[in-house]
């Protein structure tokens, strides 16, 4: 049992929490990584406190003197971080009270339940800025790419079995889509996480007659015009943490994205397809086998996108069932948002690292493309152009596929009058239409992987991150 009651509660305690407790309820450990949302959530608060006339002129200084050397002692990881103060907010509170007297003010109208949630969504305003910062690199890279492989056909794949051919390029921008959509998304959480809970209090509010727009203004939670946006309903700023299962959420469909990139070129990289050739500085080998050159960082990718979605059931089920309002139990959300975002951003670099060093094998994937098998769809529409109903021209061309599988050869190499004798709608310039380059150029209408929409996209995606905003500023501590 401590014999030390605990300094920013203990005033109705006998006793103060055995060693046990202690260790196992700290949260510092882990919550310290939102010491610079919290200095600055405390800096608000303390101007508004004075702003009210709670605090004079010269305890606000002296607070937020006193603030600012505790920054910088956690910067220079000075900072005695001590576990029996619980968590991240005592611990800066104490350390400001042992140097300042006037810190025994500035909790007054606060609760450590409204000063988390505001910390939390600091945080995530900070995160959802800086993930977008990452992803609009790895766009940029994937459009690099894509760029530099408009000609290079490869087959596109349905149920992984050749289908039709598309550029490399076409395929690329296909995860643009679907990257730029998660920046889209967390655009989404980075505005619902724009509300400013600070005033809540415990569960309640307070009696003091707080400005709480002061605050919100001085933390950034304004709209776009400069108005500050406030929780509406104190409860529920205390209670909920969706924005934080949207982060996560986010965050595990861009893991999706990851282990499907991943997937291909892992694929591609097999001695089977042979595709590309992944740089060797996001390769292993094998302890055993000389030969080896595994694609370790694809595999991880496709891992943690696992991870990512542990972290949002984590999340889910934390709250399920939760009643009104606060209860410690959210405590525990903190490991899961701060892992997913950790993996996120990881995963963002790695990726964009990866694809800057990939080289296709233009031969491999011209030749796998060129199977004049993935060109029997354009030749029923060849024979559709000219008049035969959908259905009669599948069932002539899967003729003349099943023709050329019975004499072990391929379409393109069936004699005109077999094919005719199939259906005389085939003429005399069936064979064209299995051409690879014609294939691929025919296909331009908007949104298809022929070269003019292919130009589309890529314009589309210089000219979206021409204009994203800047990088995301680091958290000011
Ligand atoms: N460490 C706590 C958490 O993360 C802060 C809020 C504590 N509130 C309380 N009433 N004990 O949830």
């Amino acid at each position: 049992m401590s014999e030390h009651k605990q300094a920013t509660w203990g005033g109705r305690f006998e006793h103060g929490p055995s060693d046990l407790m202690l260790e196992f309820s700290e949260s510092v450990s882990f919550d310290r990584r939102l010491a610079p949302f919290d200095l600055q959530c405390s800096r608000a608060h303390a101007a508004m406190l004075r702003h009210i006339g709670i605090l004079s002129a010269d305890e606000l200084r002296e607070i937020t003197e006193g603030l600012e050397r505790i920054a910088r002692q956690i910067e220079s990881g000075d900072f005695p971080w001590d576990r029996s103060l619980e968590d991240v907010h005592m611990n800066i509170e104490q350390a400001l009270s042992k140097a300042v007297p006037s810190a025994a003010k500035l909790h007054t109208a606060r609760s450590r339940n409204d000063q988390i949630a505001t910390d939390i969504r600091l945080f995530l305003k900070w995160a959802c800025a800086e993930l977008m910062r990452r992803l609009d690199r790895l766009l940029s890279v994937l459009v690099r790419l894509a760029e530099a492989h408009t000609e290079l056909p490869i087959p596109g794949y349905t149920h992984l079995q050749r289908a039709q051919p598309v550029s490399v390029a076409h395929h690329l921008l296909a995860y643009a889509e679907m990257f730029g959509r998660d920046s889209d998304r967390l655009n989404g959480v980075l505005e619902h996480a724009n509300v400013c809970p600070l005033g809540a209090g415990a569960l309640a509010g307070t009696t003091l007659s707080i400005d709480r727009a002061f605050t919100a203004r001085e933390l950034g939670f304004v709209d776009a015009a400069g108005n500050p946006k406030l929780t509406r309903n104190s409860m529920d700023a205390v209670a909920d943490r969706d924005v934080l299962i949207e982060f996560v959420a986010v965050c595990a469909i861009c893991g999706i994205h990851f282990s499907r990139v991943a997937e291909d070129f892992i694929l591609w990289s097999t001695a089977e397809f042979g595709f590309v050739d992944l740089p060797d500085a996001f390769c292993t080998g094998s302890s055993l086998m000389p030969q080896k050159k595994n694609p370790d960082s694809f595999e991880l990718m496709r891992g943690k996108a696992a991870r990512l979605q542990g972290d949002l059931q984590t999340l889910l089920s934390l709250q399920k069932g939760l009643p009104l309002t606060y209860n410690r139990d959210l405590q525990e959300d903190k490991p899961p948002l701060f892992d997913a975002f950790d993996q996120t951003s990881n995963c963002l670099e790695v990726l964009s690292a990866v694809l800057e060093g990939v080289a296709f094998n233009a031969t491999r994937c011209r030749k796998a493309a060129a199977d004049s098998l993935l060109q029997a769809t354009d030749l029923v529409d060849f024979l559709v152009a000219g008049g035969v109903a959908f259905r009669e021209a599948h069932r002539a061309v899967g003729e003349l596929v099943a023709l050329a599988e019975r004499r072990e050869t391929t379409i393109d190499q069936l004699d005109d009058s077999s094919v005719s004798a199939i259906h005389e709608g085939f003429g005399g310039k069936w064979r064209e239409h299995l051409d690879l380059d014609r294939a691929l150029q025919s296909k331009q209408g908007y949104g298809m992987p022929g070269a003019a929409p292919v130009s589309n996209q890529i314009e589309y995606w210089k000219q979206r991150l021409a204009n994203a905003a800047g990088p995301a500023s680091p958290p000011d501590s």
